[in-house]
Protein backbone atom coordinates (compact mmCIF):
# COMPACT_ATOMS: atom_id res chain seq x y z
CA UNK A 1 0.00 0.00 0.00
CA UNK A 2 1.25 3.38 -0.98
CA UNK A 3 1.49 5.47 1.77
CA UNK A 4 0.75 8.86 0.47
CA UNK A 5 -1.22 9.68 -2.37
CA UNK A 6 1.56 9.74 -5.15
CA UNK A 7 2.11 13.45 -6.36
CA UNK A 8 1.49 15.14 -9.76
CA UNK A 9 4.47 14.26 -11.98
CA UNK A 10 4.52 10.76 -10.61
CA UNK A 11 4.58 8.13 -13.12
CA UNK A 12 2.42 5.27 -13.25
CA UNK A 13 3.46 1.96 -14.90
CA UNK A 14 1.33 0.43 -17.01
CA UNK A 15 1.76 -3.31 -18.52
CA UNK A 16 0.28 -4.07 -21.33
CA UNK A 17 -0.41 -1.78 -24.57
CA UNK A 18 -3.76 -2.23 -25.83
CA UNK A 19 -6.39 0.30 -26.13
CA UNK A 20 -6.96 0.17 -22.33
CA UNK A 21 -3.52 0.99 -21.58
CA UNK A 22 -4.01 3.87 -24.09
CA UNK A 23 -6.53 5.20 -22.27
CA UNK A 24 -5.49 4.39 -18.57
CA UNK A 25 -2.12 6.32 -19.80
CA UNK A 26 -4.45 9.25 -21.28
CA UNK A 27 -6.30 9.18 -18.19
CA UNK A 28 -3.45 9.35 -15.82
CA UNK A 29 -1.99 11.98 -18.13
CA UNK A 30 -5.35 14.28 -17.47
CA UNK A 31 -4.54 14.54 -13.67
CA UNK A 32 -0.51 15.50 -14.61
CA UNK A 33 0.96 11.91 -13.39
CA UNK A 34 3.17 10.50 -15.85
CA UNK A 35 2.53 7.11 -17.55
CA UNK A 36 4.99 4.70 -18.56
CA UNK A 37 3.88 1.28 -20.76
CA UNK A 38 5.65 -1.99 -20.97
CA UNK A 39 4.59 -3.95 -23.79
CA UNK A 40 6.24 -6.27 -26.17
CA UNK A 41 4.71 -5.04 -29.49
CA UNK A 42 6.16 -1.53 -30.99
CA UNK A 43 2.92 -0.61 -33.07
CA UNK A 44 0.54 -1.37 -29.49
CA UNK A 45 -1.47 1.58 -28.92
CA UNK A 46 -0.80 2.81 -25.69
CA UNK A 47 3.01 3.97 -26.85
CA UNK A 48 1.55 6.39 -28.71
CA UNK A 49 0.56 8.47 -25.87
CA UNK A 50 2.79 7.31 -23.03
CA UNK A 51 5.25 9.28 -20.91
CA UNK A 52 7.90 6.54 -20.75
CA UNK A 53 8.26 3.58 -23.19
CA UNK A 54 9.40 0.17 -22.47
CA UNK A 55 9.23 -2.45 -25.52
CA UNK A 56 10.27 -6.43 -24.28
CA UNK A 57 9.14 -9.15 -23.55
CA UNK A 58 6.83 -10.25 -20.21
CA UNK A 59 9.85 -12.71 -19.24
CA UNK A 60 13.12 -10.20 -19.48
CA UNK A 61 13.54 -9.86 -15.88
CA UNK A 62 16.00 -6.73 -16.38
CA UNK A 63 13.66 -4.72 -18.87
CA UNK A 64 11.16 -5.30 -16.15
CA UNK A 65 12.93 -4.17 -13.37
CA UNK A 66 14.31 -0.85 -15.06
CA UNK A 67 10.44 -0.57 -15.60
CA UNK A 68 9.20 -0.95 -11.91
CA UNK A 69 11.86 1.21 -10.67
CA UNK A 70 10.73 4.07 -12.67
CA UNK A 71 7.56 3.75 -11.81
CA UNK A 72 6.26 5.00 -8.60
CA UNK A 73 2.95 2.74 -8.93
CA UNK A 74 2.50 -0.19 -11.54
CA UNK A 75 -0.58 -1.26 -12.84
CA UNK A 76 -1.92 -3.89 -15.95
CA UNK A 77 -4.65 -3.39 -18.64
CA UNK A 78 -5.00 -7.26 -19.08
CA UNK A 79 -5.30 -10.67 -17.34
CA UNK A 80 -2.90 -12.71 -19.43
CA UNK A 81 0.25 -10.90 -18.15
CA UNK A 82 2.17 -14.03 -16.82
CA UNK A 83 2.12 -13.80 -13.29
CA UNK A 84 6.36 -14.48 -13.05
CA UNK A 85 6.20 -10.58 -14.07
CA UNK A 86 4.29 -8.84 -11.96
CA UNK A 87 6.15 -10.78 -9.11
CA UNK A 88 9.58 -8.67 -10.34
CA UNK A 89 7.65 -5.71 -10.38
CA UNK A 90 6.22 -6.35 -7.27
CA UNK A 91 9.48 -6.44 -5.64
CA UNK A 92 10.70 -2.68 -6.87
CA UNK A 93 7.23 -0.82 -7.00
CA UNK A 94 3.78 -0.59 -5.71
CA UNK A 95 1.91 -3.16 -7.43
CA UNK A 96 -1.95 -2.63 -8.13
CA UNK A 97 -4.02 -4.93 -8.59
CA UNK A 98 -2.36 -7.17 -6.90
CA UNK A 99 -1.39 -10.00 -8.69
CA UNK A 100 -3.44 -12.19 -6.74
CA UNK A 101 -5.99 -10.80 -8.62
CA UNK A 102 -4.47 -11.41 -11.34
CA UNK A 103 -3.38 -15.31 -10.71
CA UNK A 104 -7.14 -16.21 -10.53
CA UNK A 105 -8.53 -14.82 -12.81
CA UNK A 106 -6.23 -15.71 -15.70
CA UNK A 107 -7.11 -18.94 -15.18
CA UNK A 108 -10.96 -19.72 -15.72
CA UNK A 109 -10.39 -23.05 -13.28
CA UNK A 110 -8.70 -21.19 -10.64
CA UNK A 111 -11.46 -18.45 -10.93
CA UNK A 112 -14.06 -20.82 -10.94
CA UNK A 113 -12.67 -22.36 -7.64
CA UNK A 114 -11.98 -19.19 -6.28
CA UNK A 115 -15.59 -17.66 -6.47
CA UNK A 116 -17.01 -21.59 -5.46
CA UNK A 117 -14.68 -20.83 -1.98
CA UNK A 118 -16.90 -17.70 -1.83
CA UNK A 119 -19.97 -19.52 -2.17
CA UNK A 120 -20.70 -17.03 -4.93
CA UNK A 121 -23.39 -18.63 -8.30
CA UNK A 122 -22.09 -19.49 -11.53
CA UNK A 123 -23.25 -21.98 -13.87
CA UNK A 124 -22.67 -25.61 -13.67
CA UNK A 125 -19.38 -26.83 -14.96
CA UNK A 126 -16.92 -29.45 -14.91
CA UNK A 127 -12.83 -29.21 -14.76
CA UNK A 128 -11.57 -31.15 -17.60
CA UNK A 129 -7.63 -32.30 -17.59
CA UNK A 130 -7.41 -33.66 -21.49
CA UNK A 131 -9.48 -34.96 -24.00
CA UNK A 132 -10.22 -37.96 -22.31
CA UNK A 133 -11.72 -35.83 -19.39
CA UNK A 134 -14.43 -34.75 -22.01
CA UNK A 135 -17.03 -37.34 -22.28
CA UNK A 136 -17.93 -38.58 -18.93
CA UNK A 137 -18.09 -34.39 -17.74
CA UNK A 138 -20.21 -33.85 -20.99
CA UNK A 139 -22.26 -37.08 -19.91
CA UNK A 140 -22.78 -35.51 -16.20
CA UNK A 141 -23.61 -32.10 -17.24
CA UNK A 142 -25.96 -32.91 -20.09
CA UNK A 143 -27.65 -35.56 -17.39
CA UNK A 144 -29.28 -37.61 -20.34
CA UNK A 145 -30.23 -34.43 -22.95
CA UNK A 146 -27.90 -34.54 -25.28
CA UNK A 147 -28.51 -31.84 -26.91
CA UNK A 148 -28.06 -29.50 -23.82
CA UNK A 149 -25.69 -26.49 -24.48
CA UNK A 150 -22.20 -27.02 -23.18
CA UNK A 151 -19.40 -24.10 -23.53
CA UNK A 152 -15.48 -26.01 -24.07
CA UNK A 153 -13.35 -22.79 -22.52
CA UNK A 154 -9.86 -23.46 -22.61
CA UNK A 155 -8.43 -22.50 -18.90
CA UNK A 156 -6.18 -19.91 -20.47
CA UNK A 157 -5.87 -17.27 -22.53
CA UNK A 158 -9.44 -16.78 -24.22
CA UNK A 159 -10.74 -13.35 -25.05
CA UNK A 160 -13.60 -11.78 -27.39
CA UNK A 161 -15.12 -15.64 -27.62
CA UNK A 162 -11.62 -17.09 -28.58
CA UNK A 163 -10.27 -20.18 -27.45
CA UNK A 164 -13.98 -21.66 -26.49
CA UNK A 165 -16.58 -23.75 -28.57
CA UNK A 166 -19.90 -24.77 -28.00
CA UNK A 167 -20.93 -28.28 -27.77
CA UNK A 168 -24.88 -28.77 -28.96
CA UNK A 169 -24.75 -32.27 -28.91
CA UNK A 170 -23.12 -35.97 -28.99
CA UNK A 171 -22.00 -35.32 -32.87
CA UNK A 172 -19.87 -32.24 -31.53
CA UNK A 173 -17.48 -34.42 -29.20
CA UNK A 174 -15.13 -35.75 -31.51
CA UNK A 175 -13.91 -32.28 -32.65
CA UNK A 176 -14.39 -31.05 -29.52
CA UNK A 177 -12.08 -33.70 -28.54
CA UNK A 178 -9.47 -32.81 -30.99
CA UNK A 179 -9.92 -29.40 -30.27
CA UNK A 180 -8.60 -29.48 -26.71
CA UNK A 181 -5.59 -32.30 -26.68
CA UNK A 182 -4.34 -31.71 -23.86
CA UNK A 183 -5.00 -28.81 -22.48
CA UNK A 184 -7.33 -27.82 -19.23
CA UNK A 185 -10.43 -26.22 -19.53
CA UNK A 186 -14.04 -25.47 -18.24
CA UNK A 187 -17.09 -26.99 -19.67
CA UNK A 188 -19.84 -25.49 -18.94
CA UNK A 189 -23.70 -25.84 -19.22
CA UNK A 190 -25.00 -22.85 -21.61
CA UNK A 191 -27.14 -20.40 -19.61
CA UNK A 192 -30.54 -19.50 -20.40
CA UNK A 193 -30.38 -16.13 -20.20
CA UNK A 194 -32.11 -12.61 -21.02
CA UNK A 195 -29.39 -10.04 -21.27
CA UNK A 196 -25.99 -10.04 -20.08
CA UNK A 197 -24.76 -7.06 -18.06
CA UNK A 198 -21.35 -6.24 -16.29
CA UNK A 199 -20.86 -4.70 -12.69
CA UNK A 200 -18.10 -2.19 -12.97
CA UNK A 201 -16.78 -1.38 -9.65
CA UNK A 202 -13.62 0.47 -7.99
CA UNK A 203 -11.83 -0.67 -4.52
CA UNK A 204 -9.90 2.33 -3.08
CA UNK A 205 -6.92 1.89 -0.70
CA UNK A 206 -8.98 2.20 2.32
CA UNK A 207 -11.28 -0.40 0.81
CA UNK A 208 -14.05 1.92 -0.22
CA UNK A 209 -16.16 0.31 -3.02
CA UNK A 210 -18.18 2.07 -5.55
CA UNK A 211 -19.95 1.11 -8.70
CA UNK A 212 -20.95 2.35 -11.91
CA UNK A 213 -24.99 1.80 -13.40
CA UNK A 214 -24.12 -1.98 -14.68
CA UNK A 215 -24.48 -1.68 -18.57
CA UNK A 216 -26.54 -4.25 -20.55
CA UNK A 217 -24.53 -6.12 -22.81
CA UNK A 218 -24.90 -7.53 -26.54
CA UNK A 219 -22.31 -9.99 -27.48
CA UNK A 220 -21.98 -11.21 -30.89
CA UNK A 221 -19.87 -14.50 -31.78
CA UNK A 222 -18.56 -13.95 -28.22
CA UNK A 223 -17.72 -10.50 -28.90
CA UNK A 224 -18.78 -7.23 -27.36
CA UNK A 225 -20.75 -5.29 -29.67
CA UNK A 226 -22.70 -2.85 -27.75
CA UNK A 227 -23.25 -1.84 -23.79
CA UNK A 228 -26.57 0.12 -22.73
CA UNK A 229 -26.96 2.44 -19.67
CA UNK A 230 -29.50 1.75 -18.20
CA UNK A 231 -29.51 -1.92 -18.07
CA UNK A 232 -32.83 -1.47 -16.66
CA UNK A 233 -32.36 -4.16 -14.15
CA UNK A 234 -34.54 -4.98 -11.29
CA UNK A 235 -33.59 -3.60 -8.02
CA UNK A 236 -33.47 -6.95 -6.22
CA UNK A 237 -31.06 -8.21 -8.97
CA UNK A 238 -29.23 -4.97 -9.02
CA UNK A 239 -28.52 -5.94 -5.02
CA UNK A 240 -27.45 -9.27 -5.49
CA UNK A 241 -25.45 -8.03 -7.85
CA UNK A 242 -23.63 -5.35 -6.07
CA UNK A 243 -23.22 -7.71 -2.95
CA UNK A 244 -21.38 -10.33 -5.40
CA UNK A 245 -19.17 -8.04 -6.73
CA UNK A 246 -18.45 -6.38 -2.92
CA UNK A 247 -17.23 -9.95 -2.43
CA UNK A 248 -15.02 -10.42 -5.10
CA UNK A 249 -13.90 -7.00 -4.12
CA UNK A 250 -12.80 -7.66 -0.67
CA UNK A 251 -11.65 -11.33 -0.97
CA UNK A 252 -9.22 -10.08 -3.31
CA UNK A 253 -7.87 -7.27 -0.90
CA UNK A 254 -8.33 -5.15 -4.21
CA UNK A 255 -7.61 -1.89 -5.36
CA UNK A 256 -8.35 -0.72 -8.69
CA UNK A 257 -11.75 -0.78 -11.00
CA UNK A 258 -13.07 -4.49 -11.55
CA UNK A 259 -15.43 -5.86 -14.04
CA UNK A 260 -18.08 -9.06 -13.08
CA UNK A 261 -19.62 -9.97 -16.53
CA UNK A 262 -22.60 -11.40 -15.48
CA UNK A 263 -26.00 -13.26 -16.78
CA UNK A 264 -29.38 -12.79 -15.59
CA UNK A 265 -30.58 -16.16 -15.99
CA UNK A 266 -33.98 -17.11 -16.36
CA UNK A 267 -35.42 -18.63 -13.14
CA UNK A 268 -38.74 -20.01 -11.75
CA UNK A 269 -39.96 -16.79 -13.61
CA UNK A 270 -37.99 -14.54 -13.14
CA UNK A 271 -34.13 -13.41 -13.06
CA UNK A 272 -31.14 -14.11 -10.98
CA UNK A 273 -28.01 -13.16 -11.47
CA UNK A 274 -24.41 -15.42 -12.02
CA UNK A 275 -21.44 -14.64 -12.88
CA UNK A 276 -20.01 -15.28 -15.84
CA UNK A 277 -15.89 -14.10 -15.54
CA UNK A 278 -14.06 -11.47 -13.31
CA UNK A 279 -12.23 -9.04 -15.37
CA UNK A 280 -8.92 -7.61 -13.23
CA UNK A 281 -8.83 -4.17 -14.94
CA UNK A 282 -11.25 -1.85 -16.78
CA UNK A 283 -13.49 -3.39 -19.03
CA UNK A 284 -14.89 -2.58 -22.82
CA UNK A 285 -18.30 -2.79 -21.23
CA UNK A 286 -17.36 0.67 -19.51
CA UNK A 287 -16.17 3.02 -22.22
CA UNK A 288 -19.13 4.89 -21.84
CA UNK A 289 -18.08 6.25 -18.60
CA UNK A 290 -15.54 8.05 -20.62
CA UNK A 291 -18.47 10.10 -21.77
CA UNK A 292 -21.73 9.75 -19.26
CA UNK A 293 -19.94 10.21 -16.05
CA UNK A 294 -17.89 12.74 -14.28
CA UNK A 295 -15.15 10.57 -13.41
CA UNK A 296 -14.80 7.35 -16.06
CA UNK A 297 -13.80 4.03 -15.36
CA UNK A 298 -10.18 4.92 -16.26
CA UNK A 299 -9.70 7.88 -13.89
CA UNK A 300 -10.86 6.21 -11.26
CA UNK A 301 -8.82 3.02 -11.85
CA UNK A 302 -5.45 5.35 -11.93
CA UNK A 303 -6.75 7.43 -8.53
CA UNK A 304 -7.14 3.91 -7.03
CA UNK A 305 -3.77 3.02 -7.96
CA UNK A 306 -1.74 6.37 -6.81
CA UNK A 307 -3.78 6.59 -3.67
CA UNK A 308 -5.98 9.68 -4.75
CA UNK A 309 -9.44 10.25 -3.45
CA UNK A 310 -11.96 8.07 -5.43
CA UNK A 311 -14.18 10.42 -7.45
CA UNK A 312 -18.16 9.17 -8.25
CA UNK A 313 -19.42 6.53 -10.24
CA UNK A 314 -22.69 8.68 -11.07
CA UNK A 315 -23.28 8.96 -14.71
CA UNK A 316 -25.80 12.15 -16.31
CA UNK A 317 -26.57 10.62 -19.21
CA UNK A 318 -28.10 7.65 -20.46
CA UNK A 319 -24.91 5.97 -23.38
CA UNK A 320 -25.05 3.62 -25.74
CA UNK A 321 -21.17 2.18 -26.40
CA UNK A 322 -20.92 0.42 -29.88
CA UNK A 323 -17.65 -1.07 -30.51
CA UNK A 324 -16.43 -0.79 -34.25
CA UNK A 325 -14.66 -4.69 -35.45
CA UNK A 326 -12.05 -4.55 -37.82
CA UNK A 327 -13.25 -2.81 -40.81
CA UNK A 328 -16.33 -0.87 -39.51
CA UNK A 329 -13.79 1.78 -38.13
CA UNK A 330 -12.78 2.95 -41.49
CA UNK A 331 -16.68 3.97 -42.30
CA UNK A 332 -15.37 6.47 -39.46
CA UNK A 333 -16.25 9.62 -41.56
CA UNK A 334 -19.69 8.70 -41.98
CA UNK A 335 -20.40 7.79 -38.44
CA UNK A 336 -19.64 11.33 -37.43
CA UNK A 337 -21.87 12.55 -40.38
CA UNK A 338 -24.92 10.59 -39.54
CA UNK A 339 -24.97 11.45 -36.15
CA UNK A 340 -22.69 14.85 -34.83
CA UNK A 341 -23.23 13.86 -31.63
CA UNK A 342 -21.66 10.93 -31.84
CA UNK A 343 -18.72 10.63 -29.21
CA UNK A 344 -15.61 8.51 -31.19
CA UNK A 345 -12.82 7.24 -30.27
CA UNK A 346 -9.75 4.95 -32.13
CA UNK A 347 -7.59 3.01 -30.64
CA UNK A 348 -4.52 4.25 -33.41
CA UNK A 349 -4.40 0.44 -34.39
CA UNK A 350 -3.03 0.02 -38.20
CA UNK A 351 -4.43 -3.40 -39.50
CA UNK A 352 -8.35 -3.52 -39.14
CA UNK A 353 -8.20 -7.42 -39.05
CA UNK A 354 -12.10 -9.01 -39.02
CA UNK A 355 -13.23 -9.22 -35.50
CA UNK A 356 -10.20 -6.64 -33.72
CA UNK A 357 -11.23 -3.67 -31.88
CA UNK A 358 -10.51 -0.76 -33.45
CA UNK A 359 -12.60 1.89 -31.79
CA UNK A 360 -16.16 2.86 -30.36
CA UNK A 361 -18.48 5.63 -30.05
CA UNK A 362 -20.66 6.81 -27.63
CA UNK A 363 -24.38 8.18 -27.78
CA UNK A 364 -25.65 10.19 -25.02
CA UNK A 365 -29.08 10.93 -24.17
CA UNK A 366 -29.98 13.02 -20.85
CA UNK A 367 -30.67 10.76 -18.02
CA UNK A 368 -34.74 11.04 -17.64
N1 LIG B 1 -22.27 -20.67 -20.33
C1 LIG B 1 -22.66 -19.79 -21.25
N2 LIG B 1 -23.97 -19.70 -21.60
C2 LIG B 1 -24.38 -18.80 -22.53
N3 LIG B 1 -23.55 -17.97 -23.19
C3 LIG B 1 -22.23 -18.01 -22.89
C4 LIG B 1 -21.71 -18.93 -21.90
N4 LIG B 1 -20.39 -18.74 -21.82
C5 LIG B 1 -20.08 -17.75 -22.70
N5 LIG B 1 -21.17 -17.32 -23.36
C6 LIG B 1 -21.21 -16.24 -24.37
O1 LIG B 1 -19.92 -16.02 -24.92
C7 LIG B 1 -19.41 -14.73 -24.51
C8 LIG B 1 -17.90 -14.83 -24.28
O2 LIG B 1 -17.62 -15.79 -23.28
P1 LIG B 1 -16.65 -15.47 -22.06
O3 LIG B 1 -16.63 -16.65 -21.17
O4 LIG B 1 -17.02 -14.18 -21.45
O5 LIG B 1 -15.23 -15.42 -22.78
P2 LIG B 1 -14.27 -14.23 -23.20
O6 LIG B 1 -13.10 -14.39 -22.27
O7 LIG B 1 -13.95 -14.49 -24.60
O8 LIG B 1 -15.01 -12.94 -22.95
C9 LIG B 1 -20.21 -14.38 -23.29
O9 LIG B 1 -20.23 -12.99 -23.05
C10 LIG B 1 -21.58 -14.94 -23.69
O10 LIG B 1 -22.22 -14.10 -24.62
MG1 LIG C 1 -16.12 -12.38 -21.36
Amino acid sequence: MTAEPLPPGATVGIVGGGQLGRMMALAASKIGLKSSIFAPDEDCPAFEVATFRHCAAYDDRAALERFAREADAVTYEFENVPAEALAIIEQHSHLAPNRRALEVSQNRLEERRFLAGLGLPCAPHAEIRGRNELEPAWSNLTAGQSDTLLFLKLARYGYDGKGQMRIGGAGDLAPARQWLGNEEALLERGVDFAYEFSMLCVRDQGGRMSCYDPPRNVHKGGILRESIVPAALPDDVLATAKDIAGEILAALDYVGVLAVEMFAERHNGGIRPIINEIAPRVHNSGHWTLDACPVSQFENHIRAVAGWPLGTTERHSDARMVNLLGEEALRWPSLLEENPSRSLTLYGKKDAVSGRKMGHFVELKPKP
